[in-house]
């Protein structure tokens, strides 16, 4: 048994001699110093890890069977439900996997509001991360049209049309996304490579550089306190602990409380009650046939419902490009939080009240707005999306003036010392 041992551990270093897997897992791992207090709120960047991995793998296994042309993208999808061994349980950790991305990555990035894990020394790991989810919605919407569904097709319609709205070059641009004069397999073929190629190769780029960038930096924590400003005389941080084995034995236990939910969504509930794959969706593109009402997926609905909420048209532009323009600087505005945000303190356990009401109010609206996105426009009063918007862009731009003037609570120089 020792032979074998030795004969593995001579096998490490003769590989670590040549690429430094040792240092690197020194590096990021055991020599890595993470604080000891990262609570709930710091299990989603694993998570969000996790779940990528399962997008790429039971992607993979999808594209083994997929056809990206119009006359068979649905019927192939329906060939893996129906024909291929274990085919609807790939096929359903891949749509399932989508929705769990998001609702994972929401959750990640609304911790990094609370605890003001975009300011500085972060600001770079808050924009890459940033790219992915741009990069991550890319990748949702190109999959989505993929099955070629009827929803698929007038959603990749209505967002397509979109482009049209640009001034000057809007619909040449169009027609050359869409690489035909209309939705069709054209289309479908570039967004396969776009979805099994390009987005996925970038979001492992933009993943890697935002662990490294984290990792350079160190964790925040929920008490926003600077663990590297205490030391001991071998210069690790007083308050760190190193992640493994600490933080790699701590996170098995939400990781598998996360699979059983996730397996439980793919096994009982796959369509997600029609917001995970809409009903519409299980009938093949038509374009005779338009869906009663076209609304994207539930990742997307925060966004919708502010396009939907510009009506006017004013200063002479028409209201579509108004609605995407503020679509777009509803996404754009998170990147710039690091400079938004003037507080003198990290997390929001040491902010001033109008700190608190504000985030809670920025809450309330991105779910609102995303309730407001899944139903047909009418269905509530008109000014509730307007509304709804201003406070969600409310948030973000009075942010400066707030910060600067709300009272702060002095931060404890080590964690753990103010109980
Ligand atoms: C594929 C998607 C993503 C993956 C796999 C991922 C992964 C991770 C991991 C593993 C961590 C360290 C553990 C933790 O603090 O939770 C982390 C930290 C962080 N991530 Fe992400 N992330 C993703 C997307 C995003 C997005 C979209 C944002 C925001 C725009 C973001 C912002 C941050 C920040 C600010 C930290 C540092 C948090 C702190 O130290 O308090 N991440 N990420």
């Amino acid at each position: 048994m020792s032979a074998v041992k030795d004969k593995g551990i001579n096998l490490l270093h003769w590989v670590d001699y040549r690429l430094p897997v040792i240092k690197a897992f020194k590096t990021h791992m055991s020599g890595y110093y993470a604080p000891k207090n990262l609570n709930f709120w710091y299990i989603f960047g694993v998570l969000a890890m996790l779940i990528f991995a399962n997008q790429l793998l039971s992607g993979i296994w999808l594209t083994m069977f997929y056809t990206p042309t119009a006359e068979g993208a649905f019927a192939s999808i329906e060939y893996i439900m129906r024909d291929i061994d274990s085919g609807w349980i790939i096929r359903y950790m891949h749509s399932v996997g989508a929705s769990f991305f998001f609702i994972v990555v929401y959750l990640h990035i609304f911790r990094g509001m609370m605890y003001g894990s975009y300011k500085k020394p972060r600001e770079l790991v808050w924009i890459i991360g940033m790219v992915i989810y741009f990069l991550m919605m890319s990748e949702g919407f190109f999959g989505y049209v993929l099955p070629f569904g009827n929803l698929s097709y007038w959603a990749a319609k209505a967002i397509l049309s979109l482009i049209g709205a640009i001034p000057l070059v809007g619909e040449d641009l169009q027609i050359w996304v869409q690489g035909d004069f209309v939705v069709g397999g054209a289309t479908l073929t570039r967004f396969f490579a776009f979805h099994v190629v390009l987005i996925p190769l970038l979001l492992l780029v933009c993943v890697y550089l935002h662990i490294i960038a984290l990792h350079q930096v160190g964790s925040n924590n929920p008490e926003g306190i600077d663990i590297k400003a205490q030391k001991d005389k071998n210069g690790i941080p007083l308050d760190g602990i190193p992640f493994h084995p600490y933080y790699t034995v701590h996170d098995l236990v939400p990781v598998v409380i996360f699979l059983m939910l996730f397996f439980a969504a793919v096994f009982y509930f796959p369509a997600g009650g029609g917001y995970f794959i809409e009903p519409p969706n299980y009938v093949p593109a038509n374009n005779l046939s338009t869906p009663d009402h076209i609304a994207p997926v539930w990742y997307f609905t925060p966004f919708y419902a502010m396009l939907r909420a510009v009506t006017i048209d004013f200063f002479g532009v028409d209201a579509k490009l108004w609605g995407l323009i503020v679509m777009g600087g509803a996404i754009v505005i998170v990147t710039f939080l690091p400079w938004l945000d003037k507080s003198p303190v990290n997390s929001l356990r040491y902010k001033g009240r109008p700190s608190k009401v504000m985030l809670m109010l920025f809450a309330i609206s991105f779910l609102v707005l995303g309730i407001l996105g899944t139903k047909p426009a009418d269905w509530a009063p008109f000014w509730v999306a307007p509304l709804f918007t201003i406070i969600y862009f409310g948030y973000f731009l009075a942010m400066p003036i707030y910060t600067r003037m709300e009272k702060t609570k002095p931060v404890p120089t080590r964690i753990g010392a103010h109980r």
